[in-house]
């Protein structure tokens, strides 16, 4: 089925052996429906002849600022306005520092910085590059600016070292290219409230009560939201991430009332709203205006008094929206997160355990089990938190669709 049928695709590679992959790639695509243009870096033609791509795509390749016999300049401004998708495939450990560090020394670099599409990158490198501390960091620096990464596989390298850093199968990242054409429209027209991150909650002008939330899971599922074409409210708690999808209004909060304020604000026009913030359960009963001196008092006592819980308050009067909560648990998991999902009048709730070394607070994975309250029940593997978002989002839609 001709499922990329009229979709524009750059695809650009970079100097790698898994270039030699990115053939086939380009022919799955092609077979897809696509019309692809190939845009490589210099080192790539060492790879994979321009002559192999071009005889594939039924275009010449762009590689160089300007064309070897008419002296032409390439116009990666016209590419990137061309696009509906960038794929980088393969992205090297250079490539993805030059992108995110807006290194614009090659073809492949300006039409990225050009484009004005989505982009979503396959790494491939050996596992000590990928391992470093200086790719992750521009991993982590591309998934703020919004592009997509095809995490690689694990398995032999090109080193012959076994780890992390093969480049994701070509049939696999054409079912990411599918998928993200199939529902880049599937949530247009709806808004969707996310919360993320922890609250503070003040004692005095120093000092908080707070808890481990990074905001990487709420952050994800707004991302995907947003990608599906959703206008999404963020109310985020304190947090280190950033945003820049446009169809993200964020608003930053800092305790619980707070955050409850901006969620019943944001509630009102919402059709969805999904609670990823880890809420604070109480607070101090006074902030003190002035900080606390140790010289003061022998030891200091606390009175915590019950913040309110903003689930429960929209649950109470959520109409026909779809009303998702998160159950971060220690124990008796599956029947906590049931006995919260009805408390709260929640539609669904997305359990992840902190007794799973790979779920929770700060990790870049999240294991989670999705039960709903028409009784159906899923439990994922674990995976990135951005692949979690995918199944919550595909979990909703498919509420929304059944409610209809
Ligand atoms: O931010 P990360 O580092 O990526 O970590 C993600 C996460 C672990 C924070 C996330 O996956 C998660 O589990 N979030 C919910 C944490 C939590 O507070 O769980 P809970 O079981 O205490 O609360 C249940 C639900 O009620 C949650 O949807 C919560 O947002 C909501 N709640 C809780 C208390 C309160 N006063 N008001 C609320 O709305």
């Amino acid at each position: 089925m001709q499922t990329l049928k009229g979709k524009h695709i750059v695809l650009g590679i970079s100097g790698g052996i898994a270039a030699y992959k990115s053939a086939y790639l380009l022919r799955l695509f092609i077979k897809a429906g696509a019309e692809v243009q190939v845009v490589i870096t210099p080192n790539g033609k060492e790879f994979i002849t321009p002559a192999t791509l071009s005889a594939l795509s039924g275009k010449p390749v762009v590689s160089e600022f300007f064309a070897a016999n008419t002296g032409e300049w390439h116009s990666h401004v016209d590419l990137g306005l061309w696009s509906d998708l960038m794929v980088i495939a393969p992205a090297t450990a250079s490539t993805i520092g030059k992108m995110a560090n807006g290194v614009a020394d090659n073809m492949l670099i300006t039409t990225y910085l050009s484009a004005k599409s989505p982009v979503m990158v396959a790494p491939a490198m050996d596992l000590d590059m990928w391992a470093h501390p200086s790719t992750q960091r521009n991993i982590r620096t591309l998934e703020q600016d919004g592009v997509e990464i095809i995490q690689p596989g694990s398995g032999e390298l090109a080193s012959h070292l076994t780890g992390k850093g093969r480049m994701e199968e070509p049939e696999e990242i054409l079912r990411r290219v599918e998928c993200f054409f199939s529902r880049r429209e599937s949530l247009r027209g709806k808004r969707i409230l996310v919360t993320a991150g922890p609250t503070y909650e003040d004692i005095d002008p120093v000092r908080f009560i707070g808890n481990y939330s990074s905001g990487k899971m709420g952050f994800a599922i707004a991302e995907e939201a947003a990608q599906r074409g959703a206008l999404v409210t963020l109310v985020t708690g304190p947090v280190s991430i950033e945003t820049s999808n446009p169809n993200i209004e964020r608003v930053d909060v800092r305790s619980a009332r707070q955050m409850m304020e901006a969620a019943e604000k944001a509630f009102e026009d919402c059709d969805a709203a999904i609670l990823s913030a880890a809420v604070a359960d109480y607070t101090p009963e006074f902030r003190h205006d002035t900080k606390l001196k140790r010289e003061n008092t022998d030891g200091l006592e606390l009175r915590l008094v019950k913040n309110p819980d903003i689930a429960a308050g929209l649950g109470e009067r959520k109409g026909d929206r779809i009303l998702v909560g998160f159950a971060l648990e220690t124990d008796h998991e599956h029947d906590n997160a049931i006995a919260k999902m009805r408390r709260k009048g929640l539609d669904m709730i997305v359990l992840n355990s902190l007794r799973n070394p790979l779920a929770g607070f700060n990790k870049d994975t999240n294991q989670v089990t999705v039960i709903r309250n028409d009784g159906k029940e899923t439990e994922y593997p674990a995976k990135e938190k951005k692949e979690v978002a995918v199944d919550i989002l595909d979990q909703l839609e498919d509420m929304m669709a059944s409610e209809r």
